[in-house]
């Protein structure tokens, strides 16, 4: 535990919720981190201090989804429309992914987690670019948690992506059209390989999906907690999951 003076504002007592049990939990759980802005404005803080605060709450809850043995975990970092804020904040965004990933990669690799980058990495610097792409190297062998970073990511653009793949195999007489089936699409997902989005929450009580893994989430359960990104604790996950461990999950079928 680190004693900043982040760390000690996003302190609060833990409930008591218990985790459900193991075969009631999601497989794939994708976060909306939203609300770090409106956190640090109300504590007269500058949006990035929100920012920083919300990288103290990632690290407790990919420990938590890494100790509860969760296969997939996807969070949304920086999405394609967040280029369009000021460059201030644009600027300290990327200065804190770039700490990030220096700072937890060692970590990360200790406990398992195989690190996947969702996203067009071709706009950021070059030194940002080797660190994102050394993390993805470092990780690849681990067979513990998948984490999926999303970092200039849109689902538009994921599937705009996996289509042009598509048309490029079936202009290179590799594929034929009527071979194209959502499986294959999967496939070319950034995720490929991995269980579709069981559960998705989004914090900071906005009610929208934003662009995130339109594809994977296709049957996805969502949660909007109210709770703002860096006051995100495990007891608000526990709390979650027991929500999503109450649903019932139908995928157009009627209730057995
Ligand atoms: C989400 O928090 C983090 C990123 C978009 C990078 P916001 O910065 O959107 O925080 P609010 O929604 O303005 O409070
Ligand atoms: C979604 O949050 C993107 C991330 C959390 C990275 P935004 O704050 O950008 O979403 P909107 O603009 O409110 O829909
Ligand atoms: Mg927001």
């Amino acid at each position: 535990m680190r004693f900043n003076p982040i760390t000690i504002l996003r302190k609060k007592t833990a409930n008591t919720h218990d985790m459900p049990p193991k075969e009631k939990l999601p497989r794939h759980i994708a976060f909306i981190m939203d609300g770090n802005g409106r956190w640090a404005t109300k504590r007269g803080l500058p949006r990035s201090a929100g920012h920083a605060a919300g990288t103290e709450a990632l690290r407790e809850i990919i420990r938590t989804c890494s100790d509860i043995g969760i296969e997939s975990m996807s969070i949304y970092a920086f999405s394609t429309e967040n280029w369009g804020r000021s460059a201030e904040e644009v600027g300290a965004l990327m200065k804190l992914i770039s700490r990030y990933f220096v700072s937890e990669i060692d970590e990360l690799n200790e406990k398992n987690v195989k690190i996947t980058i969702m996203g067009e990495l071709d706009p950021f610097p070059e030194e940002q670019k080797a660190s994102l792409v050394n993390a993805m190297e470092i990780t690849k062998a681990n067979t513990g948690l998948k984490l999926n970073i999303a970092l200039n990511y849109g689902g538009r653009a994921e599937i705009v992506r996996a289509a042009r793949l598509l048309a490029q195999s079936c202009a290179d007489g590799m594929l034929k059209p009527s071979e194209i089936s959502g499986e294959k699409l999967s496939e070319l997902m950034y995720t490929a390989g991995q269980p579709d989005v069981d559960l998705l929450i989004r914090t900071g009580g906005d009610e929208r999906v934003s662009n995130f893994m339109l594809w994977q989430g296709w049957y996805a359960e969502l949660i909007f907690e109210k709770t703002y990104w860096p006051d995100y604790s495990k007891a608000t996950l526990i709390k979650n999951l027991n929500e999503y461990a109450s649903r019932e999950r139908r995928f157009g079928k009627v209730k057995k």
